[in-house]
């Protein structure tokens, strides 16, 4: 690409995903792989590396349906976190995420996903998230939505303690079926915009002391290795 073109954003995401692979993702590994536009590259580039023959001996972990289904399009080798051949610990995770701060603190959850995303990340030795540069942001969560997974049951509780705390909650609706969101696991998600900037390294914690809720969107606990896909084709490494 010459500099004077400027990337899509969708080019920017594929490029990000890509040098994660490319640059971490090793033979024999034991993988997390992520779910949204930007990590599906990154698992579509494992998949054509291993039927290159240039990759072999992948373990990979899925944190959603929707990377299942890639993972089975590839021929990618799936197992879940409890076989015997994962035994619940992970080499790495590359996954995307919906905003990047200063501190490298995410938010997930966007695309639904974000439970068995944390179970995963927080199971990997290293960890790497990929985006493009519209995700960089000063403060988490007052523009983008932080997801929180609920049991259902507990939507209207949840959401009026959210509410207590000064936030805008919604109820996430799905396309194309009428009514919420059905996570893969069975719940609900409540989209909550903070009004004042938070800190999601005590509120990750804090937010699943809320009867009902399973998890929450606030990733701080595994500091990640952040690639960036910019408009110029370059990706930053932080
Ligand atoms: C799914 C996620 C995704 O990684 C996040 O929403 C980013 O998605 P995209 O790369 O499509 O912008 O957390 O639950």
């Amino acid at each position: 690409m010459r500099y004077d073109e400027v990337m899509d954003q969708k080019e920017m995401k594929a490029l990000a995903g890509r040098t994660a692979v490319e640059r971490l993702v090793k033979n024999g590994m034991k993988l997390g792989l992520g779910t949204g536009s930007t990590a599906i590259p990154a698992v579509s580039h494992v998949g054509l590396l291993i039927q290159q023959g240039k990759l072999s001996g992948i373990k990979a972990v899925a944190t959603s349906f929707q990377t299942t289904m890639e993972c089975e399009k590839w021929g990618i080798p799936l197992y879940t976190l409890n076989a015997k051949e994962i035994d619940g610990k992970l080499d790495l995770t590359i996954d995307g995420a919906d905003e990047v701060d200063p501190r490298k603190f995410c938010i997930k959850g966007g695309g639904g996903a974000l439970l068995l995303e944390k179970i995963i990340a927080y199971a990997s030795a290293s960890y790497a998230i990929v985006v493009d540069d519209s995700k960089l942001v000063e403060h988490l969560a007052l523009k983008f939505p932080l997801p929180i997974e609920v049991i259902p049951a507990a939507r209207v509780t949840a959401a009026k303690t959210l509410s207590s705390m000064g936030a805008e909650v919604t109820v996430r609706e799905a396309l194309r079926k009428a009514g919420p969101v059905i996570t893969d696991n069975g719940n609900i998600l409540l989209d909550v915009l903070f009004k004042e900037p938070v800190d999601p390294s005590i509120l990750e914690a804090e937010l699943n002391c809320i009867p009902g809720v399973v998890e929450n969107g606030f990733f701080t606990r595994l500091p990640p290795s952040v690639f960036i896909g910019h408009s110029d084709g370059s990706v930053e490494i932080r």
